[in-house]
């Protein structure tokens, strides 16, 4: 038995006569689960189907004592958990454990970077690792269930939910949905594993102009082709639960959705765990004007497929399902088959068994000096070189004498720590001045100016939990001294690492931008303090990526290091003085400026070839930085692209033989470091238009000085199907194709094959 204390061994020894009948039937969690059912009352049933959230000054325990609840989200201690959890193994009749759910999105206690930093990695294993991590140590304080991974696909910098997710490629996206329902649940959901829910199902990151929340419209092939493929994967992978989105989507809300949460996903998929729904998604259905009242709004919401409502302070399916039944709107086997799947996910968490977290052994999990050693190569490996004219980084050893550390972003651990965090601490987290004070070693002077504050986002409910006093707004006359300091410090070192981007609470959920400007102010420290003449090194802490394109020209360096999480500033350190290398790549487009968005690397052509076409007027359609580009410390050359076959027919994919295309890196210069080889393919005819190019392929391989490695891609039929606009089916056609291998979405080395009937 996992108990904390002898008196709590005992409370549970002692209940244990009735505790039986909960775990009396044997056998497979479906078995037990089914077993359980048969004893349960319609209220204990539909308990099941409700989860509340625990916020500060929030009061559940008559609920949870009444068995009304079946989860809890937001309970971050695990004494207040055990609390909860005596509640509902005590006071209820047939003691169902609570499952805890919470947003461990980017770790729990140690933070990771964030998960569009963590694609930057390009490197799915390291996106596992840190979601194993996550999973111990949110699994340590008794939270069994993430609301993660968030997969979707954002193409709309403006959206501020694309910090959560893997960027704008499906493919990129899907392999990381996979590697964190991995990291998560692992192959048996042993005590240390969380159940994963993969979200928003579906189309969220489409919001009209980036706003968050807002409807979006997304033609079929769009869903299937973009929107769904890393969901599917997320599925495929074994996700537990998945969680519906909030918005309408072709003014069908995801949360009343039958096409998406039962055609697709029980049909399609074969999905069969449970689905829950967003915050107050349920009761919502009705300011959609789709649902005529709660009631109404239950009654749709299951029938679509949602198994478990999620509420502030009460939920219509609570309320209201009970009646429904009676009124016969609503069959007691679909209440059956809602809870179910909640109750076997319960069995495979062993939770009947080891339903307490065990308070004793918490301290030893969170923040294990192991967590933190992974969570600093995770930053390491997420960060993007975007520039490094003249070689300016790795900063010399021993010729910066006098290292100025300018931006408030540089000193704030917040900021450090990014968007969804909540059980981070302070003291664990280490900002980019810290980092390079620690690096510096003797002798070097690594002097820190402000220079500007970063705006606030208004207060949100988040707030209730912010660890870090907000600091008082400077008045315009501290404002002008603090950016004389900042100017002067610049001048009067030898390099300035200059740390720009935006606050923590500016990207995320509510969190959405009409600009990708550089927040206020910022845009003239950078010209000031790049009119000294000093290097500048810009470090940028972002969840999107900013409007670059004046320092994109005339700042040498730029290191893109978006929320690097609690060992960010010693990851900093490392990359700046070379203890580090580069080699992260842009899991999105990165715009000249916001008028370009939405922009994305894999679009369709259209009309006039690339070189003759004119998009804008005023302006290049091309972006600043291509999708899949990001420097190293080392030199690579990809050479010698080899088609295994220069055709192969549609059936012979269809039986699992691709066609394999290789390639060799070679590390070109005399620093190890990391290339990420890339795969794209184009379609050239087809019973519908196919993007330029889309990645079908990559992989991060590391190599020391001179050496070469071949790397091979596999094309089969997932790789090379779509979903046709015309044919409104999947089809893998007889056409030719292209096919490019280097190191972005602009590789130029290409081959071709053909698939023939
Ligand atoms: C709303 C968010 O959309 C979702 O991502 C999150 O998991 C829930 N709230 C719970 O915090």
């Amino acid at each position: 038995m996992n108990l904390e204390t002898p008196a709590l061994a005992l409370a549970v020894l002692l209940t244990a006569a009735p505790l039986a009948s909960a775990q009396a039937a044997k056998g497979d969690p479906a078995t037990r689960a089914s077993a359980l059912l048969a004893q349960m009352t319609l209220e204990e049933k539909i308990g099941q189907l409700c989860q509340s959230f625990v916020f500060p000054g929030m009061q559940v325990d008559e609920p949870v004592a009444k068995g009304q609840l079946g989860s809890l989200l937001f309970v971050m201690n695990p004494a207040e958990a055990n609390r909860f959890q005596r509640l509902a193994m005590e006071k209820t009749r047939l003691k169902i454990p609570l499952l805890f759910g919470f947003d461990v999105i980017h770790g729990f206690r140690t933070i990771f970077p964030a998960p569009l930093a963590t694609a930057a990695s390009w490197d799915p294993a390291l996106a596992e690792k840190g979601q194993e991590i996550a999973a111990r140590e949110a699994a340590a304080v008794g939270i069994r269930w993430s609301f993660a991974p968030m997969v979707d696909i954002a193409r709309d910098p403006r959206w501020g939910r694309i910090v959560e997710g893997a960027g704008e490629d499906p493919y990129l996206g899907a392999a990381m949905a996979r590697a964190q329902v991995r990291g998560f649940q692992g192959k048996d959901l042993g005590p240390e594993r969380v159940i994963t829910s993969v979200k928003h199902f579906a189309g969220y990151g489409a919001a009209e102009g980036g706003r968050d929340y807002d409807a979006v419209q997304i033609p079929d092939t769009q869903m299937w082709n973009v929107y769904l493929p890393p969901f599917e994967a997320a599925v495929k992978a074994g996700s537990t639960a998945v969680m519906a989105a909030y918005m309408d989507l072709n003014d069908v809300p995801a949360t009343g959705n039958r096409w998406l949460l039962h055609d697709v996903l029980r049909g399609a998929w074969g999905f069969k765990g449970f689905v829950v729904s967003d915050a107050d998604s349920v009761k919502s259905l009705e300011s959609h004007g789709y649902a005529r009242d709660a009631a109404d709004a239950a009654v749709r919401a299951l029938h679509a497929g949602v198994n478990m409502e999620m509420g502030f302070g009460g939920t219509a399916f609570g309320a209201t399902l009970a009646a429904s039944v009676k009124a016969g709107r609503v069959t007691e086997a679909q209440i059956d088959a809602a809870v179910r799947p909640i109750l076997e996910a319960k069995y495979r968490l062993g939770l009947f068994e080891n339903p307490y977290a065990y308070e004793a052994k918490v301290a030893s999990v969170l923040g294990a000096a192991e967590h933190r050693a992974a969570a600093r190569r995770a930053a390491e490996r997420s960060a993007v070189l975007l520039r490094n004219e003249g070689s300016l980084l790795p900063l010399a050893r021993g010729a910066a004498k006098k290292i100025a550390v300018l931006g408030t972003l540089a000193d704030s651990k917040i900021d450090t720590v990014g968007s969804w965090v909540f059980d981070w601490q302070p003291a664990d987290t280490v900002t980019v001045l810290a980092g390079l004070r620690q690096k510096a070693g003797a002798g070097v002077a690594v002097d820190y100016a402000p220079g500007v504050q970063v705006l606030r986002s208004s207060p949100s409910i988040f707030d209730l939990l912010r660890k870090e006093p907000r600091a008082a707004a400077w008045s315009e006359a501290q404002a002008k001294d603090e950016l004389a300091k900042a100017v002067a410090l610049a001048a009067g070192s030898d390099v300035a690492v200059l740390v720009l981007g935006e606050a923590q609470d500016m990207s995320g959920e509510y969190a959405s931008r009409s600009t990708l400007a550089l927040p206020p102010g910022q845009q003239e420290l950078l010209e000031k303090v790049v009119a000294t003449g000093k290097p500048v090194v810009l470090v940028l802490l972002n969840g999107r990526p900013l409007d670059i394109s004046w320092a994109a020209q005339r700042v040498p360096a730029i290191l893109e290091v978006w929320y690097p999480g609690s060992l960010g500033g010693e990851a900093v350190a490392n990359l700046l003085f070379g203890d580090a290398n580069p080699g992260g790549k842009l899991p999105l487009t990165w715009p000249l400026n916001v008028g370009q968005v939405p922009i994305y690397y894999a679009r369709n052509l259209t009309q006039k070839t690339e070189e003759h076409a004119k998009r804008y007027w005023n302006e290049p359609h091309a972006p600043l930085y291509p999708f899949g580009y990001g420097l190293s410390y080392s030199t690579f050359a990809i050479s010698n692209l080899k088609v295994d076959k220069a055709s192969a027919s549609v059936g012979s994919l269809q039986a699992g033989q691709p066609i394999t295309v290789t390639a060799d890196v070679e590390n070109t210069s005399a620093v190890t470091g990391d290339e990420v080889v890339q795969l794209y393919v184009h379609q050239r005819a087809g019973s519908a238009s196919r993007p330029i190019r889309e990645l079908k392929g990559f992989e991060r391989v590391s190599l020391a000085p001179r050496e070469k490695k071949t790397v091979r891609f596999a094309l089969g039929q997932d790789e090379l199907r779509y979903w046709s606009g015309s044919e409104r089916k999947w089809v893998l056609e007889a056409e030719a194709f292209d096919v490019w291998v280097g190191n972005s979405s602009a590789a130029s080395l290409a081959s071709s094959f053909t698939l023939t009937k």
